[in-house]
Protein backbone atom coordinates (compact mmCIF):
# COMPACT_ATOMS: atom_id res chain seq x y z
CA UNK A 1 0.00 0.00 0.00
CA UNK A 2 1.35 3.51 -1.15
CA UNK A 3 2.12 5.27 2.47
CA UNK A 4 -1.05 7.59 2.13
CA UNK A 5 -3.29 5.28 0.33
CA UNK A 6 -6.74 6.22 1.36
CA UNK A 7 -8.78 2.83 2.82
CA UNK A 8 -12.21 2.78 4.30
CA UNK A 9 -14.91 0.36 3.83
CA UNK A 10 -17.98 1.05 1.75
CA UNK A 11 -20.59 -1.49 0.30
CA UNK A 12 -18.76 -4.38 1.72
CA UNK A 13 -15.37 -3.73 0.75
CA UNK A 14 -11.88 -2.28 1.60
CA UNK A 15 -12.15 0.65 -1.14
CA UNK A 16 -8.16 1.43 -1.64
CA UNK A 17 -7.70 4.74 -3.27
CA UNK A 18 -4.15 6.30 -4.45
CA UNK A 19 -3.03 9.86 -4.74
CA UNK A 20 -6.23 11.70 -3.00
CA UNK A 21 -5.01 14.91 -2.38
CA UNK A 22 -5.04 16.22 0.95
CA UNK A 23 -7.96 19.03 0.61
CA UNK A 24 -10.21 16.60 -1.23
CA UNK A 25 -13.69 16.08 0.71
CA UNK A 26 -14.97 12.74 1.22
CA UNK A 27 -18.20 13.88 -1.57
CA UNK A 28 -16.05 14.34 -3.88
CA UNK A 29 -14.36 10.84 -3.57
CA UNK A 30 -17.63 9.36 -3.27
CA UNK A 31 -19.32 10.81 -6.04
CA UNK A 32 -16.38 11.24 -9.11
CA UNK A 33 -14.02 8.56 -7.26
CA UNK A 34 -16.92 5.74 -6.34
CA UNK A 35 -20.07 7.07 -8.49
CA UNK A 36 -22.17 6.82 -5.42
CA UNK A 37 -24.01 9.44 -6.62
CA UNK A 38 -26.66 9.18 -4.47
CA UNK A 39 -24.95 11.14 -1.86
CA UNK A 40 -25.86 14.86 -2.95
CA UNK A 41 -24.54 17.91 -3.51
CA UNK A 42 -26.44 20.53 -2.60
CA UNK A 43 -24.87 23.83 -0.56
CA UNK A 44 -21.64 22.01 -0.37
CA UNK A 45 -21.02 24.08 3.03
CA UNK A 46 -22.39 21.83 5.70
CA UNK A 47 -25.88 23.84 6.05
CA UNK A 48 -28.37 21.87 3.64
CA UNK A 49 -27.74 17.70 4.61
CA UNK A 50 -27.74 16.57 0.43
CA UNK A 51 -24.62 15.16 1.50
CA UNK A 52 -25.25 12.98 4.53
CA UNK A 53 -23.70 10.11 5.14
CA UNK A 54 -22.83 7.54 7.87
CA UNK A 55 -19.81 6.69 9.10
CA UNK A 56 -18.71 3.88 11.52
CA UNK A 57 -15.78 4.93 13.44
CA UNK A 58 -14.38 1.77 15.22
CA UNK A 59 -13.99 2.88 18.54
CA UNK A 60 -13.26 0.73 21.77
CA UNK A 61 -16.80 0.52 23.52
CA UNK A 62 -17.78 -0.73 20.26
CA UNK A 63 -18.51 0.79 16.10
CA UNK A 64 -19.93 4.48 16.63
CA UNK A 65 -22.41 5.24 13.84
CA UNK A 66 -22.52 9.36 13.18
CA UNK A 67 -24.43 11.63 10.68
CA UNK A 68 -21.41 13.57 9.16
CA UNK A 69 -21.97 16.25 6.08
CA UNK A 70 -19.76 14.63 3.20
CA UNK A 71 -18.81 17.77 1.48
CA UNK A 72 -17.11 19.62 3.93
CA UNK A 73 -15.70 16.46 5.61
CA UNK A 74 -11.99 15.74 4.41
CA UNK A 75 -11.62 12.31 2.59
CA UNK A 76 -8.79 11.09 4.13
CA UNK A 77 -10.06 12.13 7.45
CA UNK A 78 -12.20 8.79 7.04
CA UNK A 79 -9.09 6.42 6.42
CA UNK A 80 -9.90 3.37 8.25
CA UNK A 81 -13.83 3.79 9.20
CA UNK A 82 -16.87 2.36 7.52
CA UNK A 83 -19.33 4.58 5.48
CA UNK A 84 -22.74 4.32 4.23
CA UNK A 85 -24.25 6.20 1.53
CA UNK A 86 -28.23 5.93 0.68
CA UNK A 87 -27.80 2.76 -1.68
CA UNK A 88 -26.16 0.66 1.01
CA UNK A 89 -29.24 0.53 3.11
CA UNK A 90 -31.15 -1.78 1.06
CA UNK A 91 -30.65 -5.34 2.27
CA UNK A 92 -28.95 -8.15 0.22
CA UNK A 93 -32.36 -9.65 -1.23
CA UNK A 94 -33.71 -6.60 -2.02
CA UNK A 95 -35.94 -5.57 0.75
CA UNK A 96 -35.92 -1.66 1.64
CA UNK A 97 -34.12 -1.16 5.25
CA UNK A 98 -36.89 -0.02 7.31
CA UNK A 99 -35.52 3.82 7.24
CA UNK A 100 -36.45 3.56 3.39
CA UNK A 101 -39.55 1.70 3.97
CA UNK A 102 -40.61 4.18 6.54
CA UNK A 103 -39.68 7.39 4.21
CA UNK A 104 -42.20 5.65 1.61
CA UNK A 105 -45.17 4.61 3.60
CA UNK A 106 -45.31 8.13 5.08
CA UNK A 107 -45.05 9.76 1.56
CA UNK A 108 -41.87 11.49 2.98
CA UNK A 109 -40.52 12.85 0.12
CA UNK A 110 -41.49 14.76 -2.99
CA UNK A 111 -38.62 15.64 -4.97
CA UNK A 112 -36.62 13.44 -3.73
CA UNK A 113 -33.68 15.73 -4.01
CA UNK A 114 -32.79 15.54 -0.13
CA UNK A 115 -34.46 12.33 0.58
CA UNK A 116 -30.93 10.38 0.13
CA UNK A 117 -29.82 13.14 2.75
CA UNK A 118 -32.41 12.49 5.27
CA UNK A 119 -32.53 8.66 4.79
CA UNK A 120 -28.79 8.64 6.19
CA UNK A 121 -29.65 10.75 9.25
CA UNK A 122 -32.60 8.58 10.20
CA UNK A 123 -30.14 5.52 9.23
CA UNK A 124 -27.74 7.12 11.91
CA UNK A 125 -30.68 7.17 14.09
CA UNK A 126 -31.94 3.58 13.60
CA UNK A 127 -28.56 2.75 14.33
CA UNK A 128 -28.18 4.48 18.08
CA UNK A 129 -31.41 4.29 19.12
CA UNK A 130 -33.89 1.51 17.39
CA UNK A 131 -30.98 -1.16 17.53
CA UNK A 132 -30.31 -0.59 21.44
CA UNK A 133 -34.11 -0.70 21.85
CA UNK A 134 -34.52 2.71 23.10
CA UNK A 135 -37.65 5.15 21.75
CA UNK A 136 -37.54 7.39 19.54
CA UNK A 137 -39.95 10.75 19.95
CA UNK A 138 -40.38 13.27 18.12
CA UNK A 139 -37.86 15.46 20.00
CA UNK A 140 -35.51 12.78 19.21
CA UNK A 141 -36.66 12.99 15.82
CA UNK A 142 -35.83 16.59 15.21
CA UNK A 143 -32.73 16.58 16.83
CA UNK A 144 -31.39 13.59 14.41
CA UNK A 145 -32.99 15.62 11.64
CA UNK A 146 -31.58 18.82 12.83
CA UNK A 147 -29.12 19.17 9.68
CA UNK A 148 -31.26 18.22 6.97
CA UNK A 149 -34.05 20.96 5.10
CA UNK A 150 -36.16 19.99 2.88
CA UNK A 151 -38.06 22.23 0.62
CA UNK A 152 -41.27 20.21 -0.34
CA UNK A 153 -42.60 17.99 2.70
CA UNK A 154 -43.22 20.18 5.29
CA UNK A 155 -41.66 17.91 7.69
CA UNK A 156 -44.44 16.68 9.34
CA UNK A 157 -43.80 13.63 7.26
CA UNK A 158 -40.63 12.90 8.09
CA UNK A 159 -40.77 13.31 11.87
CA UNK A 160 -44.09 10.75 11.31
CA UNK A 161 -41.36 8.54 9.26
CA UNK A 162 -38.82 8.70 11.98
CA UNK A 163 -41.26 7.75 15.01
CA UNK A 164 -42.39 5.18 13.22
CA UNK A 165 -39.08 3.17 12.98
CA UNK A 166 -40.01 2.11 16.83
CA UNK A 167 -42.29 -0.47 15.62
CA UNK A 168 -39.71 -1.41 12.57
CA UNK A 169 -38.37 -5.08 12.42
CA UNK A 170 -34.80 -4.56 14.07
CA UNK A 171 -32.37 -5.17 10.81
CA UNK A 172 -29.20 -4.97 13.72
CA UNK A 173 -25.24 -4.26 11.92
CA UNK A 174 -23.30 -7.09 12.00
CA UNK A 175 -20.60 -5.29 13.87
CA UNK A 176 -18.48 -8.10 14.44
CA UNK A 177 -17.62 -8.65 10.70
CA UNK A 178 -17.49 -5.45 10.55
CA UNK A 179 -14.69 -5.46 12.42
CA UNK A 180 -12.91 -7.47 11.29
CA UNK A 181 -13.21 -6.24 7.73
CA UNK A 182 -12.01 -2.86 9.67
CA UNK A 183 -9.35 -4.35 11.25
CA UNK A 184 -7.90 -5.47 8.07
CA UNK A 185 -7.24 -1.76 7.16
CA UNK A 186 -3.79 -0.83 7.97
CA UNK A 187 -3.01 2.48 9.71
CA UNK A 188 -1.35 5.15 7.39
CA UNK A 189 2.38 5.51 8.12
CA UNK A 190 3.28 9.28 9.31
CA UNK A 191 6.48 9.55 7.07
CA UNK A 192 7.10 12.71 5.32
CA UNK A 193 5.48 11.92 2.20
CA UNK A 194 2.52 11.37 2.96
CA UNK A 195 0.18 14.85 2.75
CA UNK A 196 -2.47 13.62 5.40
CA UNK A 197 -0.68 12.65 8.51
CA UNK A 198 -3.22 11.69 11.21
CA UNK A 199 -1.13 11.09 14.37
CA UNK A 200 -2.78 8.85 17.55
CA UNK A 201 -0.51 10.30 19.76
CA UNK A 202 -0.12 13.58 21.44
CA UNK A 203 3.46 13.30 21.08
CA UNK A 204 3.12 12.54 17.47
CA UNK A 205 0.83 15.53 16.93
CA UNK A 206 3.20 17.87 18.67
CA UNK A 207 6.36 16.41 16.95
CA UNK A 208 4.81 16.66 13.34
CA UNK A 209 3.58 20.39 14.67
CA UNK A 210 7.19 21.09 15.32
CA UNK A 211 8.66 19.72 12.26
CA UNK A 212 5.79 20.89 9.85
CA UNK A 213 4.64 24.71 11.11
CA UNK A 214 3.52 25.06 7.59
CA UNK A 215 0.87 22.04 7.12
CA UNK A 216 -3.07 22.88 7.82
CA UNK A 217 -3.95 21.91 11.22
CA UNK A 218 -7.42 20.36 11.23
CA UNK A 219 -9.60 18.85 13.28
CA UNK A 220 -13.64 17.91 11.94
CA UNK A 221 -13.30 20.31 9.06
CA UNK A 222 -16.66 21.94 9.69
CA UNK A 223 -14.97 25.69 9.40
CA UNK A 224 -11.78 24.50 6.97
CA UNK A 225 -14.16 22.41 4.97
CA UNK A 226 -15.38 25.79 3.66
CA UNK A 227 -12.02 27.12 2.77
CA UNK A 228 -11.86 24.38 0.62
CA UNK A 229 -15.31 23.73 -0.87
CA UNK A 230 -15.79 27.92 -0.74
CA UNK A 231 -12.34 29.10 -1.09
CA UNK A 232 -10.94 26.81 -2.80
CA UNK A 233 -7.96 26.57 -0.60
CA UNK A 234 -5.18 23.33 -1.16
CA UNK A 235 -1.98 22.59 0.92
CA UNK A 236 0.84 20.34 0.11
CA UNK A 237 -0.05 19.00 3.78
CA UNK A 238 -2.76 18.45 6.44
CA UNK A 239 -2.45 17.11 10.20
CA UNK A 240 -5.46 16.34 11.55
CA UNK A 241 -5.88 15.80 15.26
CA UNK A 242 -9.52 14.19 15.80
CA UNK A 243 -7.42 10.68 16.06
CA UNK A 244 -5.17 11.54 18.83
CA UNK A 245 -6.09 9.63 21.85
CA UNK A 246 -5.41 12.27 24.22
CA UNK A 247 -7.36 14.45 22.41
CA UNK A 248 -10.39 12.13 22.55
CA UNK A 249 -11.04 12.00 26.07
CA UNK A 250 -13.32 13.40 28.38
CA UNK A 251 -12.20 13.37 32.09
CA UNK A 252 -13.88 14.79 34.99
CA UNK A 253 -12.14 15.65 37.82
CA UNK A 254 -13.04 16.69 41.25
CA UNK A 255 -12.78 20.57 40.69
CA UNK A 256 -13.15 20.53 36.53
CA UNK A 257 -13.68 18.41 33.69
CA UNK A 258 -10.85 17.86 31.56
CA UNK A 259 -12.54 18.42 27.61
CA UNK A 260 -10.12 17.44 24.87
CA UNK A 261 -9.89 19.25 21.76
CA UNK A 262 -10.75 16.30 19.26
CA UNK A 263 -13.93 15.47 21.62
CA UNK A 264 -16.55 16.11 18.76
CA UNK A 265 -19.16 19.36 19.62
CA UNK A 266 -21.88 16.73 20.21
CA UNK A 267 -19.96 14.83 23.32
CA UNK A 268 -18.79 18.22 24.77
CA UNK A 269 -22.06 19.84 24.50
CA UNK A 270 -23.62 16.90 26.19
CA UNK A 271 -21.18 16.64 28.63
CA UNK A 272 -21.31 19.97 29.59
CA UNK A 273 -25.42 19.68 29.51
CA UNK A 274 -25.27 16.95 31.84
CA UNK A 275 -24.46 18.65 34.71
CA UNK A 276 -25.45 22.20 33.55
CA UNK A 277 -29.13 20.62 32.37
CA UNK A 278 -29.62 24.65 31.26
CA UNK A 279 -27.63 24.46 28.42
CA UNK A 280 -29.52 22.01 26.37
CA UNK A 281 -31.31 23.94 24.35
CA UNK A 282 -28.25 26.31 23.61
CA UNK A 283 -26.16 22.99 22.61
CA UNK A 284 -29.41 21.92 20.34
CA UNK A 285 -28.85 25.47 18.77
CA UNK A 286 -25.23 25.57 17.77
CA UNK A 287 -24.88 24.25 14.03
CA UNK A 288 -27.15 21.18 13.09
CA UNK A 289 -26.11 17.44 14.26
CA UNK A 290 -24.26 16.30 11.40
CA UNK A 291 -21.44 19.58 11.98
CA UNK A 292 -21.41 18.80 15.71
CA UNK A 293 -21.10 15.24 14.71
CA UNK A 294 -17.46 16.17 12.78
CA UNK A 295 -16.90 19.66 14.65
CA UNK A 296 -14.98 19.59 17.19
CA UNK A 297 -14.69 21.78 20.51
CA UNK A 298 -11.11 22.60 20.28
CA UNK A 299 -12.05 23.61 16.96
CA UNK A 300 -14.77 26.47 17.62
CA UNK A 301 -12.15 27.75 20.50
CA UNK A 302 -9.43 27.64 17.80
CA UNK A 303 -10.99 29.61 14.82
CA UNK A 304 -11.44 32.07 17.76
CA UNK A 305 -14.30 33.59 15.50
CA UNK A 306 -15.82 36.53 17.28
CA UNK A 307 -19.50 34.96 16.86
CA UNK A 308 -18.45 31.40 17.73
CA UNK A 309 -20.98 30.09 20.31
CA UNK A 310 -19.27 28.20 23.14
CA UNK A 311 -16.49 30.89 24.06
CA UNK A 312 -18.83 33.35 25.81
CA UNK A 313 -19.93 30.35 27.46
CA UNK A 314 -16.72 28.95 28.67
CA UNK A 315 -15.59 32.83 29.47
CA UNK A 316 -18.61 32.60 31.85
CA UNK A 317 -17.59 29.29 33.33
CA UNK A 318 -14.13 30.59 34.21
CA UNK A 319 -12.66 27.77 31.51
CA UNK A 320 -9.07 27.36 31.25
CA UNK A 321 -7.41 26.41 27.92
CA UNK A 322 -4.15 24.21 27.86
CA UNK A 323 -2.04 24.58 24.77
CA UNK A 324 1.40 22.22 24.53
CA UNK A 325 4.04 21.88 22.24
CA UNK A 326 7.60 19.67 21.94
CA UNK A 327 10.41 21.26 23.35
CA UNK A 328 13.41 19.10 23.32
CA UNK A 329 11.36 15.76 22.84
CA UNK A 330 9.22 17.11 25.86
CA UNK A 331 5.20 18.03 25.85
CA UNK A 332 5.18 21.32 27.88
CA UNK A 333 2.26 22.78 28.82
CA UNK A 334 0.64 26.76 29.12
CA UNK A 335 -2.68 27.07 30.71
CA UNK A 336 -4.27 30.33 30.78
CA UNK A 337 -8.03 31.61 30.82
CA UNK A 338 -9.93 30.93 27.74
CA UNK A 339 -10.11 34.46 26.79
CA UNK A 340 -6.23 34.84 27.07
CA UNK A 341 -5.93 32.58 23.86
CA UNK A 342 -6.93 35.74 21.71
CA UNK A 343 -4.78 38.52 20.60
CA UNK A 344 -7.27 40.03 18.16
CA UNK A 345 -9.67 38.95 15.29
CA UNK A 346 -8.73 35.76 14.76
CA UNK A 347 -5.66 35.62 16.14
CA UNK A 348 -4.57 34.05 18.90
CA UNK A 349 -1.23 33.65 21.15
CA UNK A 350 -0.36 30.20 20.13
CA UNK A 351 3.72 29.66 19.70
CA UNK A 352 4.77 28.19 16.84
CA UNK A 353 3.82 24.32 17.23
CA UNK A 354 2.14 24.62 20.00
CA UNK A 355 -1.82 23.55 19.52
CA UNK A 356 -4.64 23.22 21.41
CA UNK A 357 -4.72 20.37 24.32
CA UNK A 358 -7.69 20.19 26.54
CA UNK A 359 -10.40 22.88 27.81
CA UNK A 360 -10.72 22.79 31.56
CA UNK A 361 -14.04 23.92 32.65
CA UNK A 362 -15.14 23.65 36.59
CA UNK A 363 -18.07 21.88 37.63
CA UNK A 364 -20.69 23.74 39.04
CA UNK A 365 -20.94 25.03 42.18
CA UNK A 366 -23.85 25.23 44.65
CA UNK A 367 -24.37 28.87 44.65
CA UNK A 368 -24.09 28.48 40.91
CA UNK A 369 -27.08 30.56 38.66
CA UNK A 370 -26.48 30.50 35.01
CA UNK A 371 -27.79 31.91 31.96
CA UNK A 372 -26.44 31.85 27.99
CA UNK A 373 -28.38 33.69 25.50
CA UNK A 374 -27.93 33.03 21.56
CA UNK A 375 -29.71 35.68 19.17
CA UNK A 376 -29.65 34.80 15.86
CA UNK A 377 -31.40 35.08 12.83
CA UNK A 378 -32.97 31.90 12.59
CA UNK A 379 -33.49 29.77 15.86
CA UNK A 380 -32.25 26.40 14.26
CA UNK A 381 -29.14 25.99 12.63
CA UNK A 382 -27.31 29.58 12.56
CA UNK A 383 -24.90 31.55 13.93
CA UNK A 384 -24.69 34.27 16.70
CA UNK A 385 -25.50 37.89 15.97
CA UNK A 386 -24.98 38.45 19.77
CA UNK A 387 -24.74 35.66 22.45
CA UNK A 388 -24.30 36.66 26.31
CA UNK A 389 -23.18 34.28 28.86
CA UNK A 390 -23.56 34.94 32.60
CA UNK A 391 -22.76 32.86 36.05
CA UNK A 392 -23.37 34.46 39.15
CA UNK A 393 -22.70 33.29 42.91
CA UNK A 394 -24.68 34.56 45.34
CA UNK A 395 -24.41 34.47 49.52
CA UNK A 396 -27.34 33.71 51.54
CA UNK A 397 -28.06 37.13 51.11
CA UNK A 398 -28.02 37.60 47.73
CA UNK A 399 -25.15 39.47 47.55
CA UNK A 400 -22.86 38.70 44.31
CA UNK A 401 -19.68 36.87 45.43
CA UNK A 402 -18.61 36.56 41.91
CA UNK A 403 -20.45 37.51 38.51
CA UNK A 404 -18.76 35.78 35.03
CA UNK A 405 -20.08 37.21 32.36
CA UNK A 406 -19.01 36.14 28.52
CA UNK A 407 -20.23 38.39 25.54
CA UNK A 408 -19.99 36.90 21.72
CA UNK A 409 -20.90 39.49 18.81
CA UNK A 410 -19.84 42.59 20.31
CA UNK A 411 -15.71 42.84 19.82
CA UNK A 412 -12.76 41.75 17.49
CA UNK A 413 -12.93 38.41 19.80
CA UNK A 414 -14.84 36.69 22.71
CA UNK A 415 -14.66 38.52 25.32
CA UNK A 416 -15.03 39.18 29.10
CA UNK A 417 -17.40 41.75 30.66
CA UNK A 418 -14.81 42.72 32.83
CA UNK A 419 -16.68 46.39 34.52
CA UNK A 420 -19.93 45.24 34.05
CA UNK A 421 -18.98 42.06 36.10
CA UNK A 422 -17.59 44.88 38.84
CA UNK A 423 -20.31 46.40 39.04
CA UNK A 424 -22.28 43.52 40.53
CA UNK A 425 -19.30 42.07 42.80
CA UNK A 426 -20.07 42.61 46.32
CA UNK A 427 -23.61 44.11 45.46
CA UNK A 428 -27.17 42.79 45.83
CA UNK A 429 -28.41 41.44 42.71
CA UNK A 430 -31.44 43.47 42.65
CA UNK A 431 -33.27 45.55 39.77
CA UNK A 432 -31.77 48.38 40.92
CA UNK A 433 -28.20 47.32 40.24
CA UNK A 434 -29.16 45.22 36.80
CA UNK A 435 -30.12 48.95 35.57
CA UNK A 436 -26.39 50.18 36.12
CA UNK A 437 -25.35 47.02 34.88
CA UNK A 438 -27.36 47.48 31.77
CA UNK A 439 -25.33 50.97 31.12
CA UNK A 440 -21.82 49.51 31.89
CA UNK A 441 -22.26 46.75 29.54
CA UNK A 442 -23.77 49.18 27.03
CA UNK A 443 -20.55 51.72 27.46
CA UNK A 444 -18.12 48.25 27.47
CA UNK A 445 -18.35 47.57 23.80
CA UNK A 446 -18.81 49.61 20.74
CA UNK A 447 -20.54 46.22 18.19
CA UNK A 448 -20.05 46.99 14.73
CA UNK A 449 -22.65 46.48 12.23
CA UNK A 450 -22.27 43.72 9.77
CA UNK A 451 -25.09 41.30 7.67
CA UNK A 452 -25.88 39.81 10.85
CA UNK A 453 -27.13 42.76 13.00
CA UNK A 454 -26.60 46.62 13.21
CA UNK A 455 -24.27 48.21 16.04
CA UNK A 456 -27.35 49.42 17.88
CA UNK A 457 -29.33 46.06 16.97
CA UNK A 458 -26.32 44.62 19.42
CA UNK A 459 -25.52 47.52 22.02
CA UNK A 460 -29.62 47.14 22.57
CA UNK A 461 -30.00 43.21 22.73
CA UNK A 462 -27.11 43.33 25.34
CA UNK A 463 -29.22 45.71 27.87
CA UNK A 464 -32.28 43.33 27.24
CA UNK A 465 -30.38 39.91 27.69
CA UNK A 466 -29.28 41.41 31.06
CA UNK A 467 -32.72 42.28 31.93
CA UNK A 468 -33.82 38.92 30.55
CA UNK A 469 -31.20 37.38 33.22
CA UNK A 470 -32.96 39.47 36.21
CA UNK A 471 -36.30 38.29 35.15
CA UNK A 472 -35.21 34.37 34.98
CA UNK A 473 -33.67 35.15 38.20
CA UNK A 474 -36.71 35.63 39.51
CA UNK A 475 -38.58 32.62 38.20
CA UNK A 476 -41.12 34.95 35.73
CA UNK A 477 -42.23 33.29 32.96
CA UNK A 478 -43.27 33.56 29.11
CA UNK A 479 -40.44 35.60 28.42
CA UNK A 480 -38.41 33.38 25.95
CA UNK A 481 -39.89 31.29 22.85
CA UNK A 482 -39.43 28.31 25.14
CA UNK A 483 -41.58 29.15 27.95
CA UNK A 484 -44.40 30.57 26.01
CA UNK A 485 -44.98 27.31 24.09
P1 LIG B 1 -11.81 22.84 11.95
O1 LIG B 1 -12.63 23.40 10.86
O2 LIG B 1 -11.19 21.52 11.76
O3 LIG B 1 -10.65 23.89 12.37
C1 LIG B 1 -11.01 25.22 12.64
C2 LIG B 1 -9.75 26.00 12.96
O4 LIG B 1 -9.24 25.58 14.24
C3 LIG B 1 -8.60 25.79 11.98
O5 LIG B 1 -7.86 26.99 11.87
C4 LIG B 1 -7.74 24.73 12.65
O6 LIG B 1 -6.39 24.83 12.25
C5 LIG B 1 -7.90 25.11 14.10
N1 LIG B 1 -7.76 24.00 15.04
C6 LIG B 1 -8.60 22.93 15.15
N2 LIG B 1 -8.24 22.15 16.19
C7 LIG B 1 -7.13 22.74 16.75
C8 LIG B 1 -6.29 22.42 17.85
N3 LIG B 1 -6.50 21.35 18.62
N4 LIG B 1 -5.24 23.26 18.12
C9 LIG B 1 -5.03 24.36 17.36
N5 LIG B 1 -5.80 24.74 16.31
C10 LIG B 1 -6.83 23.92 16.01
N6 LIG B 1 -20.03 27.69 15.00
C11 LIG B 1 -20.63 28.21 16.12
O7 LIG B 1 -19.95 28.72 17.01
N7 LIG B 1 -21.99 28.16 16.27
C12 LIG B 1 -22.81 27.61 15.33
O8 LIG B 1 -24.03 27.58 15.49
C13 LIG B 1 -22.21 27.09 14.15
N8 LIG B 1 -22.99 26.57 13.16
C14 LIG B 1 -22.39 26.07 12.03
C15 LIG B 1 -23.21 25.58 11.00
C16 LIG B 1 -22.63 25.05 9.86
C17 LIG B 1 -23.51 24.52 8.75
C18 LIG B 1 -21.22 24.99 9.73
C19 LIG B 1 -20.57 24.39 8.51
C20 LIG B 1 -20.40 25.51 10.75
C21 LIG B 1 -20.99 26.06 11.89
N9 LIG B 1 -20.20 26.59 12.93
C22 LIG B 1 -20.79 27.13 14.04
C23 LIG B 1 -18.72 26.68 12.78
C24 LIG B 1 -17.94 25.39 13.15
O9 LIG B 1 -18.79 24.25 13.07
C25 LIG B 1 -17.38 25.41 14.54
O10 LIG B 1 -16.53 26.50 14.68
C26 LIG B 1 -16.63 24.11 14.87
O11 LIG B 1 -16.55 24.00 16.27
C27 LIG B 1 -15.24 24.05 14.27
O12 LIG B 1 -14.63 22.85 14.75
P2 LIG B 1 -13.86 21.90 13.73
O13 LIG B 1 -13.33 20.78 14.53
O14 LIG B 1 -14.69 21.57 12.57
O15 LIG B 1 -12.66 22.86 13.29
FE1 LIG C 1 -25.35 20.92 1.72
FE2 LIG C 1 -23.33 19.19 2.23
S1 LIG C 1 -24.15 19.78 0.30
S2 LIG C 1 -24.67 20.13 3.62
FE1 LIG D 1 -37.87 17.88 -2.37
FE2 LIG D 1 -37.19 17.33 0.16
S1 LIG D 1 -38.49 16.19 -1.18
S2 LIG D 1 -36.36 18.85 -1.12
Amino acid sequence: MSLFQLQFIHRHRIVRLDDVPPQRTLLEVLREDLQACDAKEGCNEGDCGACTVVIGEPRDDGIHYKAINGCIRMAHSVHGMAIWTAQDLTQADGTPHPVQAALRDHHATQCGFCTPGFAMSLFALYQNKVCPQQAITPETAQHYLSGNLCRCTGYRPLVDAACSLNDSPVVTPDDVTLRTQLSKIEPRGLSNDNPYLQPHTLAQLLHLRRIYPQAQLIAGGTDVGLWVTKQHKQWLRIIDVTQVRELQNIDTQTTHVRIGAAVTLEQAWATLACERPELKRFWHRFAGLPVRNSGTLGGNIANGSPIGDSMPLLIALHADVVLAREEAGQVVERTMPLEHLYTGYRQNCLLQGEVLAYIDVPRPSANEWLRVYKISKRQEDDISAVCLAIQLKRDAQGVVLDASIGVGGVAATPVRAHQTQACLQGFAWDEARVKVAQQQLQQEFTPVSDMRASASYRSQVLVNLLQRAWYESQDMRCITLETLA
